[in-house]
């Protein structure tokens, strides 16, 4: 059975305050639109349209990489219009499924339960019981069977009793769905089209209307504001948390952890408090990741240890590195076993090699440093002329005395030895000392000057 989605994502979102159209605000780092559209792909779905309204049309711009046809809805007169800007593409043998882009964590097994029922001309409503069902259309039923789904505004008093409410997911065949929906009118109290007509229109042609329920109401809620935006954001991460807690993490602090993309983590590793991971994170077992460190897009393998305020991106760190505290670990970097890189250390576009050591205060970029080596304290590859970027080789075994400056394009030789304070700008052979600082000199009885 051939599936085609429809998300409805025109809403104007005034509520938000943003210059952004709502869809665009992000839970978990991803626009809410992008959820909706990557929960359509997990179920399989074989065309996706989005239903955009004005002021939404930077929406493609942003989402340039989703796989979709984007449908204007000039004005918003209610869902069923906004349903019929998309429905009649579709191939009427097809089901179609009925989504919402504020609506960002619904899950694929929710909505492959709603859309196994659809069959003929009969139509699978996903509904929900609130407490306080205030605001949302009712559903009515005549013993069991649903008759009609009334809305809020339009309903009487004994109907707003009703607890089971219109979640507005919903799924039929698609030509089905285009028969009624051009029957559908505005004569309501908010003159809209709304698709919930379909519902009682079904009913009288002889058809049933099967419901399925979410396991949690989370996931059919809505986002109309930030504070809605913020309570989703925190339910989707506490979940994300638990998932890696299952994995054999321990975590110190459930609600001090931000995960804003994927991350896995081998087991008996640890995280502290305030750590965020972003985009695609691997972490072996293992490996304590210390408070307050931002991961992004990097991968860490088994026995690291990772110390507090380390800020590390698209970085690749191998078997039992130590990093930080305070260390910044930016693109292309790639730390071989048993190296460490402690605090105030920048490492860019640099490969560290096996068990080499820059502890303390330098800044090493677009460098090949060799196994063994030893960078002392504050020492700089100076890898830009202003123009372009030149690469410092370090072979096997050097040290480089503290506070040295490498100026590219520079090897240094195998276990050769940089005095400290040097300014090397020519190779320096293997196993050689090199000094580039001036002889000490003393004058004695030296008398400062004196203020006039
Ligand atoms: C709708 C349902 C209601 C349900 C509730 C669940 C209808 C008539 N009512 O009410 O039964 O309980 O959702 O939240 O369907 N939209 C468009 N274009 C439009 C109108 C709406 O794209 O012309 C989009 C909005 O951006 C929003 C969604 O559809 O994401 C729902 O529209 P809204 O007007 O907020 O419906 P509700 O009044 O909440
Ligand atoms: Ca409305």
């Amino acid at each position: 059975m051939n599936l085609s989605v429809i998300i409805l994502a025109a809403g104007q979102g005034t509520r938000m305050k943003s210059s952004l159209p709502k869809v665009m605000h992000r839970i978990a780092g991803a626009p809410m639109l992008e959820h909706v559209y990557r929960r359509s792909l997990e179920l399989g779905a074989d065309d996706i349209h989005v239903v955009y309204g004005h002021g939404g049309e930077h929406l493609h711009e942003y989402c340039s990489d989703f796989k979709v046809d984007w449908v204007l809805q000039q004005a918003q007169l209610g869902t069923a219009h906004a349903v019929q800007q998309a429905s009649p593409k579709i191939n009427s043998d097809s089901t179609a499924l009925v989504l919402y882009g504020d609506v960002p964590l619904i899950k694929a097994e929710t909505l492959k339960a709603l859309v196994s029922k659809v069959s003929a001309n009969n139509i699978a409503l996903l509904t929900v019981n609130l407490d306080e069902p205030a605001g949302y259309g009712r559903i009515v039923r005549d013993g069991d069977k649903v008759t009609s789904i009334v809305e809020h505004k339009d309903a009487s008093e004994d109907q707003k009793l009703i607890n089971e409410v219109n979640t507005g997911i919903l799924a039929l065949r698609a030509g089905y769905l285009n028969e009624c929906l051009s029957k559908v009118d505005n004569n309501n109290s908010q003159g809209e089209y709304y698709l919930t007509d379909i519902i009682a229109m079904a009913v009288t042609d002889g058809n049933e209307v099967f419901t399925a329920q979410p396991e949690n109401s989370y996931e059919v809620e809505g986002v109309n504001d930030r504070k809605q935006l913020s309570k989703l954001e925190r339910i989707h991460q506490q979940e994300m948390v638990e998932q890696i807690m299952l994995q054999g993490v321990s975590v110190a602090d459930p609600g001090r952890v931000d995960i804003r993309g994927g991350v896995k983590i081998g087991s008996d590793s640890f995280v502290d408090i305030n750590v965020v991971f972003e985009g695609d994170v691997e972490i072996g077992s293992n490996v304590t990741i210390g408070a307050g460190c931002i991961i992004t897009n990097s991968k860490i393998a088994d026995d690291c240890t990772i110390k507090p305020y380390s800020v590390i991106e698209d970085a690749v760190i191998e078997e039992a590195v130590e990093v930080g505290p305070f260390a910044r670990l930016r693109p292309g970097a790639h730390l071989l076993k048993d190296s460490r890189v402690g605090n105030f250390v920048e490492i860019k576009n640099t490969e560290l090699g096996e068990g080499s050591k820059a502890s303390h205060l330098s800044y090493l970029g677009d460098s090949e440093i060799g196994r063994d080596v030893n960078i002392g304290a504050g020492t700089i590859t100076c890898n830009y002329d202003g123009a372009n970027k030149h690469k410092t080789v370090i072979k096997d075994g050097a040290f480089i005395g503290s506070d040295s400056q490498l100026i590219a394009p520079v090897t240094i030789g195998k276990n050769a030895t940089i005095g400290a304070g040097s300014t090397i700008n020519k190779d320096v052979d293997d196993d050689s000392l090199t000094l580039s600082r001036s002889v000490q000199k003393s004058v004695k009885g030296w008398q400062r000057p004196t203020k006039k």
